[in-house]
């Protein structure tokens, strides 16, 4: 039953250079069996004897459940079992109870009570999907309902603990205003931007089977050992002995780094009933318990002096949580790492809500938060009559503002000047509504600044190299989409010194090692480094073999030390001597060799330096000027983030990253009708995202950027940032094509006229 299709490793699609994998523009190993549907995803499988299970959810958001009509669910035919509270198997710890700060509060079924519509109230398990969901709707709940807390003026306001995952709610440094006490310019403007929904095209599905007190678990996640955690706690059973298949994942975007409740759901149900259970939320019922971005409004005043210095920058953020949790969107995070100011202060403070618990979304914090900064540069820069790239080489930060610490590396410099250079930037005029093009559309170009931190987690990685010349790197990592079954194989075939052709990489699954998440753009530095220290103990114990061996023509390399590649070992000191792993494993009479590697954060480098990816964002808009209709015409955007293990995977992060970002801008917001709490756009009609028509031309220029410290690898993560700077790049272009500045996201065509 964990048969699942994996690509074929020893298939690659793109032309390599043996040995030398890193680099390469391999097309994606998984690609041919996504295209072709011999993937399996969590919901394509189906184990003999499975039940189907259909949620039953809440239609209000705060209040208690007083009535499900059980009888008429179970009377239809084909329904097995109605789980609810009191008739659900018991848990050994109440999933309210927090051990971390990746423990989310989940709603598994403990009581009458609703936090938040969409809530799960139920779960109908059926022979087959149809009972299933009709028996779901037969249950008919009646309530208690209570006025639901929604919309940033509900409720009191509050300084959190901590926001995002232990980050400090409020930074400071100089005296902020001292510093707009003594500009020349100050501006003060407010931002919003709405809750936001992940939206993965693949729903948090769930195959569940139990045999006794071990658990085999197919649902899509990225961070395996974490989810077996969160459910070994749960259920009360060691996480051994829970099997988790995550191969392919359907997106993710952070609402697949914790266990759903739903997918928790899917567990109990298999207990109750004693066989396999299969449960796939509907798009609906993706809006609630599968975490969101929260909203923002945010607060930012700038002080200048005449030459166009910041003398202060104040960012306050109000943001919102859950009632019963305490996730909030770290929005001040660019604003502590991007410009120079002798005086910053950044507070968040927050609102509990009555809705599901705010989540990491890609890019977490930054993404709402360059908004607010990204149009505020822009803003002061034209109250200094300055152009805003000027404006922001003016204020380059050459250390880390705040903490003072250089920069590992950081060639945003060269970011600022090829996007430039690409885009056709040069010459822009100052005022807004000076462009029309032909058709007699306004047309207007703004930029922004990316940014995201260089993350690295703890993994581990298992590597055996054979004497035939084969090899197999394993570990518990994730693709959602991002590329990893190629960009990890890469690290792993240069690791051992082989070809693509003769490895055989496995991934995706919690009996292997844990490779931390796939999260915070992390997953290649953690789970590659882990690939990269694995691989190195094999050669390590290859070279010792031979250079201790007078047999070898590698005897006496010692300290010299030996590179790998092509299959072979090549003294350093001395290329014109190698010899085959072939030949040295026959000779010591060794059938292969096993290593372990892993990675993880290296305190001292943290203590000393700052580690960030950057990025230049250049966008053209083009607005009817009578109906206000907004299209991008032409996005550019320059990124360094350190080196690139393949670039054409690298090129499409940029892409996904700056289209979610024009998505950000012009499309995305969940709507909730105040009075109830209820959605109004819980659906992919109408919750808009874009669609192919809506990018444009779209250029992503790969910056060269070396960085020593950073890790390993020298690798930072491309999978966010992207949004970062896009968002108030295309806000400020609207502004310059209309001479209109809209600060409430998404930029809809009503906010122009
Ligand atoms: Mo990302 S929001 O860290 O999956």
């Amino acid at each position: 039953m964990t048969a699942t299709s994996t690509p074929a490793s020893n298939r690659p699609a793109g032309a390599i250079r043996h040995g030398s994998s890193i680099g390469q523009p391999l097309t994606r190993r998984d690609g041919p069996l996504k295209v072709t549907g011999q993937a399996r995803f969590s919901a394509d499988n189906l184990p003999p004897g499975t039940l189907h299970a259909a949620l039953c959810v809440a239609r209000i958001a705060r209040g208690r459940v007083t009535g499900l009509d059980v009888a008429a669910a179970e009377a239809h035919p084909g329904v097995v079992a109605v789980m609810r509270p009191g008739h659900a198997p018991a848990l050994a710890k109440d999933p309210d109870a927090k051990d971390g700060p990746f423990t989310f509060r989940l709603d598994l079924l403990q009581n009458d009570r609703v936090r938040y519509a969409n809530q799960p109230i139920a779960v109908v398990i059926a022979e087959t999907l149809e009972a299933a969901t009709e028996g779901a709707r037969l249950l008919a709940p009646t309530y208690a309902a209570e006025t639901p807390r929604i919309g940033l003026d509900s409720g009191e306001a509050f300084t959190p603990d901590s926001v995002g995952v232990g980050a400090p709610p409020v930074e400071t440094d100089g005296d902020v205003e001292a510093g707009l006490a003594a500009a020349s310019k100050t501006i003060a403007a407010t931002y919003e931007t709405p809750a936001q929904y992940h939206n993965a095209m693949e729903p948090h599905a769930a195959v569940a089977s139990w045999d006794g007190d071990r658990l085999t678990l197919l649902m899509p996640t990225q961070a395996l050992a974490m989810s077996q955690a969160r459910l070994a706690g749960l259920f009360g059973i060691r996480p051994e002995d829970i099997h988790i298949d995550s191969p392919y994942l359907g997106g993710g975007f952070g609402s697949k780094g914790v266990p759903a409740g739903p997918q928790v759901l899917a567990c109990m149900a298999a207990k109750l009933v004693g066989r396999p259970v299969k449960l796939v939320p509907t798009r609906t019922q993706m809006y609630g318990p599968m975490g969101h971005r929260g909203p923002t409004r945010q607060t930012i005043r700038l002080g200048a002096d005449a030459a166009g210095k910041l003398t202060a920058l104040d960012h306050h953020i109000r943001t919102a949580s859950s009632s019963f949790d305490d996730f909030f969107e770290p929005a001040g995070r660019a604003t502590s790492t991007l410009y120079a100011s002798p005086a910053i202060a950044i507070r968040h403070e927050a609102v509990r809500l009555d809705t599901g618990t705010p989540l990491f979304m890609r890019a977490p914090g930054e993404a709402t938060g360059s908004v607010a900064l990204e149009s505020a540069l822009d803003e002061m820069a034209f109250a200094l009559g300055m152009d805003p790239l000027e404006f922001r080489l003016a204020n380059y930060a050459e250390v880390e503002p705040i903490t003072g610490k250089p920069f590992s590396s950081k060639a945003l410099r060269d970011c600022y000047r090829r996007g430039a250079e690409a885009f056709g930037w040069a010459g822009r005029p100052l005022q807004p509504r000076q462009t029309r093009d032909r058709d007699g559309f306004l047309v207007g170009t703004g930029m922004g600044t990316a940014t995201f931190p260089a993350l690295i987690f703890e993994g581990m990685a298992r590597a055996e190299i054979r004497a035939d010349g084969t090899g197999t790197v394993e570990l518990g990592a994730i693709d959602m989409g991002q590329g990893s079954w190629t960009a990890l194989a890469q690290i792993a075939a240069d690791g051992l010194g082989i070809g693509m052709d003769a490895l055989t990489f496995r991934m995706g699954s919690s009996d292997l090692p844990n490779a931390g998440i796939a999260g915070g753009s992390g997953h290649t530095a953690t789970a590659g480094g882990a690939i990269h220290a694995a691989a190195a103990d094999v050669i390590r114990q290859l070279a010792e073999l031979a250079t201790n061996d007078p047999a070898s023509p590698l005897y006496g390399a010692g300290n010299a030390g030996v590179t790998a590649a092509d299959g072979r070992l090549t003294r350093r000191d001395d290329p014109g001597r190698s010899e085959s792993v072939t030949d040295i494993l026959k000779r010591a009479g060794r059938a292969s060799i096993e290593g372990q590697g892993k990675a993880g954060a290296d305190p001292a480098a943290q203590a000393s330096y700052a580690m960030h990816a950057h990025g230049a964002v250049f966008a053209e808009v083009k607005v009817d000027p009578d109906l206000g209709q907004i299209r991008v015409s032409r996005l550019t955007g320059a990124f360094a983030a350190g080196r690139v293990i393949n670039p054409r995977l690298v090129q499409s992060q940029y892409y996904g990253g700056m289209i979610w970002g024009l998505s950000f801008a012009l499309h995305e917001r969940a709507e909730m009708d105040p009075r109830t709490g209820r959605f109004l756009n819980d659906n992919l009609a109408e919750y808009h995202v874009p669609v192919n028509a809506d990018v444009p031309a779209m250029e992503a220029i790969l910056v060269h950027e070396d960085d020593a410290v950073v890790n390993a690898l020298g690798v930072k993560g491309v999978g966010e940032i992207g949004i970062t700077g896009t968002v108030g790049a295309i806000a400020n272009a609207v502004w310059h094509a209309t001479g209109v500045r809209v600060r409430e996201m998404p930029i809809t065509l009503d906010k122009l006229l």
